[in-house]
């Protein structure tokens, strides 16, 4: 079948193709019927059925005669170090997590929050939220104390599970210390956390809260799988929004099985058994899809990586991993390429290993630049598959469907949307913009199985942000364009979301903290152009009259800031001060045109600029740091 076969398969009978996509997944109920339709715009699929994930992630492998698979490989090239858990293990040793947590009270419903590095316990963490029917909310390790507070008051966890530490190159993460402050800043108490200790770092325990992971497990009883509901959140993933409250995405259990299971053959390629690698974190949303769950679901072997593109030990080390773990896919994000690239331009890492293995290579998380795709087939000599998809989404919305057939690529396209999604540009009063014309990209209502049915506690939030700009569609965030064959381009961010090395993080959270400096009467952050990482914020700040300061002092205790309330994740390193901020008279500042001056782009004077005069400051404040040079 052709990709179209299967596209308009879709959109002539979405309900029979779930439901046909839903014969894959062991059911203890089976669903009667895909789409639940709950008014005014919101959807919900496979709500009648009854199902556990971690039974179709683990145990029904095992007892498909498959226990002695890899299920996972750590491959740690910070800590030396590799290690391969079978799906039996991984049963056993999940079974055993789940028994330990529910012995502590943890239940159906109740949520958890993990906070754990790359390694297979995170996984498992995940696994035995998911065999009791706890909602798990994972955090990623670069986000610090305050962030983690942040969540914990909105998710409201019993218990949270924590490893010692992180490692980064040449840098020992504290994440006790990190957790530890957390709760502390946090109103919501945890009833109890878990804690991997690491040998690189063990942690000092506080007595009757903190549990030791190996030791709380001594004799008890493994649990077994327990079936929910298929609209039951399977879990909460915190996004950045516009504002530096994160936003809880929730993931049904039902739609989350049967779409990630779909995407893993007709998307990536990869049938049961073979070995399929995304290079991400379990923090962010590609982790969660794919390193932890459709990997596992689909009978696949998967790669917990800790390490970075380059410097653990050098830049040949994912050629490395792909050809001794023998992966047939893989997935990263083009700044990883772009930093390989740029420590290895001729590829001679690449000819030192045999890569026969590998199908395809797909980039995710951001835009993919031509230049990078382009140097990535040379030297890999196989399909560079850009695609598109979000948080929200959970798993590819617009892409080269490689496992249904290869596309033509459209350099500077992620190609095609996906079965489920009817994507359509429109311009600011909702009308459908012909091929060619740059507008908002959205998909007509209802979204398909596995995105999300709504935000954590804030259904009006997720109504605002994404319903209700646009009746009748989902409004991506995202503006672009498709052209007379179907294809999107994706071009940029509509809010003030930015893309920093494949990292999404608000502005508006960064200019909150900043606000928050005593000398800082008012500030802004933009994402300039980075050639490595994409996006770079850069803070311009304005400070109280009578702040007699040195400049650059300021400067230094923001970015110390910025990295002590959201993290080092947020790789906030640059801010300059001036005078004033350019803004319309209304009172508006006027990012776009601050982000066009220090990427050298061409802009228009805004006609409703108050004064034009500033922006002549602000142009040589950019100057000052390296940008708006040309
Ligand atoms: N825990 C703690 N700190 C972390 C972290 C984690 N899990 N991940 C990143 N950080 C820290 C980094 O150590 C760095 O700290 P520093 O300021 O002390 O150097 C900071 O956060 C910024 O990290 P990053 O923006 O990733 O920059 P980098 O220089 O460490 O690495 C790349 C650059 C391009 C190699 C790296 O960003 C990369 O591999 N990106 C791929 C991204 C990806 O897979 N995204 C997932 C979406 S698909
Ligand atoms: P996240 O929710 O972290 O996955 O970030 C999603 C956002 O990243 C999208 O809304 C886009 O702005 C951007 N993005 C992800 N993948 C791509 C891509 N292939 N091309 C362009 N932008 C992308």
């Amino acid at each position: 079948m052709s990709y179209q076969d299967v596209y308009n398969g879709w959109k002539n009978d979405p309900e029979a193709f779930w439901m046909q996509a839903a014969d894959a997944i062991d059911w203890d109920t089976p669903p009667s019927q895909a789409l639940f339709d709950k008014g005014d715009h919101m959807y919900e699929w496979f709500s009648d059925a009854k199902v556990n994930t971690c039974w179709n992630a683990v145990d029904r492998h095992v007892e498909a005669g498959r226990g002695e698979q890899t299920a996972i490989i750590h491959d740690s090239p910070i800590t030396h170090s590799k290690r391969e858990i079978s799906y039996v293990e991984l049963r056993n040793r999940v079974a055993s997590l789940a028994g330990a947590l529910r012995a502590k009270g943890v239940e159906k419903g109740d949520r958890v929050i993990i906070y754990m590095p790359m390694i297979p316990e995170a996984l498992e963490a995940m696994l035995a939220c998911a065999r009791l029917g706890a909602i798990h909310s994972v955090v990623f390790g670069g986000f610090a104390s305050n962030e983690l507070a942040v969540r914990i008051d909105d998710a409201k966890p019993k218990a949270i599970i924590a490893a010692s530490c992180g490692l980064e190159p040449g840098r020992v993460v504290h994440y006790k210390p990190l957790l530890d402050g957390a709760i502390d800043l946090a109103t919501h108490k945890p009833d109890f956390c878990v804690i991997f200790q690491r040998e690189q770092e063990v942690a000092q325990l506080i007595e009757g809260r903190d549990f030791n992971w190996h030791g709380f497990q001594y004799g008890v009883e493994p649990a077994e799988c327990v079936p929910v509901e298929g609209n039951h959140p399977a879990y909460i993933l915190y996004t950045s929004g516009t504002t530096g409250q994160p936003k809880g995405v929730v993931r049904h259990t039902a739609g989350h099985l049967v779409a990630l299971n779909w995407t893993m053959k007709n998307v990536f390629n990869v049938d049961p058994g073979d070995v399929f690698w995304a290079a991400s974190d379990v923090g962010w949303v590609v982790g969660h899809s794919y390193i932890t769950y459709a990997p596992l679901i689909h009978g696949n072997t998967t790669i917990v990586f800790e390490g970075k593109p380059v410097g653990t030990p050098d830049a040949g080390t994912f050629w490395r991993v792909i050809s001794e773990h023998q992966v047939k896919t893989f997935f990263t994000a083009p700044t990883a390429f772009r930093a390989v690239k740029r420590e290895d331009p001729q590829g001679e890492f690449v000819k030192k290993y045999d890569m026969s293995c590998m199908e395809q290579v797909f980039l995710a998380g951001e835009r993919a630049d031509p230049d990078t795709i382009i140097w990535a087939q040379d030297q890999l000599q196989k399909p560079i598959i850009d695609h598109w998809w979000q948080t929200e989404l959970g798993y590819p919305a617009i892409c080269n469907p490689v496992g249904i057939e290869l596309l033509p690529v459209k350099l500077g396209s992620p190609s095609l949307p996906m079965p489920g999604y009817d994507m359509k540009v429109l311009d600011e009063g909702g009308n459908e913009l012909p091929p060619g014309e740059l507008g908002a990209i959205v998909s007509k209502l209802p979204l398909p199985p596995g995105t999300l049915p709504t935000l954590w506690n804030a259904e009006d939030r997720f109504k605002k942000s994404y319903l209700t700009n646009f009746p009748g569609y989902y409004e991506t965030g995202d503006a672009g364009m498709i052209d007379e064959d179907g294809y999107v381009y994706i071009m940029a961010r509509t809010d003030d979301v930015i893309n920093v090395a494949g990292h999404r993080l608000s502005t508006g959270g960064m200019e909150e903290v900043l606000a928050g400096h005593p000398d800082v009467a008012e500030c802004a952050v933009i994402g300039v152009a980075d050639q490595l990482k994409g996006q770079m914020p850069v803070g311009f700040l304005c400070l109280n009259a009578g702040a007699d300061r040195d400049h650059g002092e300021v400067v230094k205790e923001v970015v110390k800031l910025v990295r002590e309330k959201i993290g080092p994740v947020a790789a906030f390193k640059l801010a300059v001060v001036v005078d004033r901020l350019p803004k319309t008279r209304s009172g508006k500042i006027l990012r776009g045109t601050m982000v066009s001056i220090a990427d050298g782009t061409e802009w228009k004077m805004p006609a409703t600029i108050d004064d034009p005069v500033i922006l002549d400051e602000i142009t040589v404040a950019l100057q000052s740091i390296g940008y708006a040079t040309s």
